[in-house]
């Protein structure tokens, strides 16, 4: 099935992503006459240690933010050595890429260099021998549709809303297939929108396609989308159910974690993993993504302890999809899931190694776009190919969020019977 294609030609170009900030697009062209493209995402609520993205800092354009310089990357230093190798070695490829960057975090080249670079070469690998990229990423068994966690309520950095938590997401766990996944998500979004609307509250969203409203407090989301899921004749809990990204490294200060946005004051870790327990028995909570700061190893330990057994514990800032940081998260138990953003690793064959030692700890795995986003759709195959169980894409709103959900429409359409669907809490 897979014959030799060697990498041809490396091109590079300055796109604009959904928040208007300048990003990489490379095209990978191939010897027997494949071209493929991938686009890099990017944050705003980034963690320290995630591998750095490069950019021009020339203020004259794009207030520093141009991608010129990864430009270059791409289509000198890395096209020098590309050229010629045969575009199915990945690991190869990839650990050459690191080599060359020859620094810790990848900002010499620049790990948005590296990732568009990997992420073509995995699409134009597919594409040469005529398959789906799910399928060339996972063979026979990527089968696997995952979860849709979307984003219906923002605030943090991703909107001016009253919320200091980041993400209010809906989790369709009662579903019997994805397709059906995102019409329970769909409908009770609708319904939101209208209990909004009645409240004369914003519908106006933030940068994930959730709405951005003025509530009264953090609780008063919980119990809105509650209302929600209800309105749209469904069952808290049991056929949608919540999860939370409060992305607390944005809110964590010197004195303590600071929810005065909110009106809550400032808290102290422990007096936040209380406040976390009374929302897990009040509200459907099922998962909590970065409930604390990412360097605060302690309070992930100390909520894993208290909460793991019935609570998806996820490390985004905390282990930034890195393998090193996830092996000792997953010896210290500190948490139990990792969410899977390659952009932080600039990789494909890192993130596939941070999601296999996951898997083999039985430990979630939640691959996720960025806040700032293309129509580029590799993080919907990469869900399926390696089987992660699930992915947070933002609301069902934005076509930038959209393209990775109807891509997934598409690829539990393509497997037919054999696609599975799964409700990863069960
Ligand atoms: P970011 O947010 O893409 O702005 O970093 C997403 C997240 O925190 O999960
Ligand atoms: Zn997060």
């Amino acid at each position: 099935m897979t014959s030799v294609s060697r990498i041809q030609r490396l091109e590079a170009l300055e796109i604009i992503d959904s928040r208007g900030h300048p990003t990489l697009q490379v095209t990978v062209s191939l010897s027997d006459g494949t071209t493929a493209t991938a686009a890099v995402p990017s944050g705003a609520s980034t963690g320290l240690h995630e591998a750095a993205e490069l950019r021009d800092g020339d203020r004259a354009r794009y207030g520093g933010r141009g991608v010129r310089k990864a430009v270059a990357s791409v289509e000198k230093d890395i096209a020098a050595t590309l050229k010629g190798r045969d575009v199915h070695d990945q690991v190869g490829i990839d650990e050459h890429m690191i080599a060359l960057d020859g620094t810790a975090n990848k900002s010499r080249l620049g790990a948005n260099s590296l990732l568009g670079t990997s992420m073509a070469v995995a699409q134009a690998a597919a594409a040469s021998d005529g398959r789906s990229l799910y399928a060339h990423l996972g063979g026979e068994a990527a089968t696997l549709l995952p979860m849709p966690f979307m984003n219906v309520l923002n605030g943090g950095k991703h909107a001016d809303s009253s919320l200091d938590f980041q993400e209010f997401m809906l989790v369709p766990l009662g579903a019997p297939s994805f397709a059906e996944a995102m019409r329970y998500g769909v409908e009770v979004y609708a319904a939101l929108r209208e209990l909004l609307r009645a409240r004369s509250l914003s519908t106006a969203v933030g940068d994930e396609g959730g709405f951005a409203p003025r509530l009264e407090s953090n609780e008063a989301a919980c119990a809105i989308i509650v209302a929600a899921i209800e309105r749209a004749g469904y069952h808290p809990g049991r056929d949608v159910a919540i999860a939370l990204d409060p992305a607390a490294s944005s809110f964590a200060t010197a004195a303590g974690y600071d929810l005065s946005r909110s009106g809550t004051g400032i808290l102290d870790r422990e007096a936040l993993l209380a406040l976390y327990g009374r929302w897990i028995d009040t509200w459907p909570i099922v998962s909590i993504e970065d409930g604390f700061a990412e360097d605060d190893w302690t309070a992930f330990q100390a909520q894993t302890a208290a909460h793991g057994a019935r609570l998806q514990i996820v490390g985004d800032d905390l282990l930034v999809t890195n393998p090193t940081f996830i092996e000792r998260a997953i010896v210290q138990r500190a948490g139990n899931a990792a969410l899977i953003k390659p952009n932080q690793i600039g990789t494909v064959t890192e993130t596939a190694r941070s999601i296999r030692l996951c898997q083999e700890a039985g430990w979630g795995t939640m691959v996720s776009h960025r806040s700032g986003e293309t129509t580029d759709t590799f993080i919907a195959d990469l869900a399926v190919g390696l089987g992660c169980g699930q992915i947070k894409s933002g609301a069902p709103c934005r076509g930038e969020r959209l393209a990775k959900y109807n891509r997934l429409l598409a690829i539990e359409a393509e497997l037919g019977s054999r696609a599975r669907f799964a409700n990863p809490f069960a």
